[in-house]
């Protein structure tokens, strides 16, 4: 009987080529993170439901746990280390951090890698950001923060149009006023406070002994 089938694979990860030998049974996510050192690439579920493992291949997001390493031999690679060039975060890392779109972190590569080609292929479209987000569990943030930034690069990149805020809300322009889109919520006047009342002990009432 032979011993384990081993292959040389070589890639080219984020514009570098890099080779190493594997067994022919090894998953790509972990010829990345324990082949080449490439950790940033994660692993949650290794069954293609939580997508923190999302690469890039040939600019098309795979599911790394769901490829074998060998299936990449001869192919262009992406992961989140090649996002940040000579020491600055890409726009989407920084929207991402300025919107608190991540709090573990642990999704975040996976969600980068799927926003970084969803945006090459113009990125928004409500219908757009939901397929995306649709492929990625994040357990931490509950996707505000990260549509938030989602809409802020959407600002950046074409401040003619936003992105609703919620699924169903009619987009907007850039320079529709904040209370069109916003309107504060108006009390009916026998729900309105009384003038110089704070509003705060109205029904808390005063302590009785
Ligand atoms: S680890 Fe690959 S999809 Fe969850
Ligand atoms: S930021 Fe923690 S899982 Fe998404």
């Amino acid at each position: 009987m032979s011993g384990t089938t081993t292959r040389e694979v070589t890639v080219t990860v984020n514009g570098a080529v890099r080779s190493g030998r594997t067994e022919a049974r090894t998953l790509l996510s972990d010829f990345l993170r324990h082949g080449l050192g490439l950790t940033g690439t994660h692993v949650g579920c290794e069954e293609g439901v939580c997508g923190a493992c999302t690469v890039l291949l040939d600019g098309t997001p795979v599911r790394s746990c769901l490829m074998l390493a060998v299936q990449a031999d001869g192919h262009r690679l992406e992961t989140v280390e090649g996002l940040a060039r000579n020491g600055e975060l890409s726009p989407l890392q920084e929207a991402l951090m300025v919107e608190h779109g991540l709090q573990c972190g642990f999704c975040t590569p996976g969600i980068l890698m799927s926003l970084t080609a969803a945006e090459r292929e113009g990125l928004g479209t409500e219908a757009t950001v939901d397929e995306v987000l649709a492929g990625h569990r994040c357990r931490c943030t509950g996707y505000a923060g990260i549509r938030a930034a989602i809409e802020r690069r959407g600002r950046e990149t074409n401040p003619a149009r936003h992105l609703p805020d919620t699924p169903g809300e009619p987009a907007y322009a850039a320079d529709t006023p904040r209370e069109a889109t916003h309107p504060e919520v108006t009390l009916p006047s026998d729900m309105a406070f009384p003038s110089g009342s704070t509003g705060s002990s109205d029904k808390g009432g005063e302590a009785t002994r």
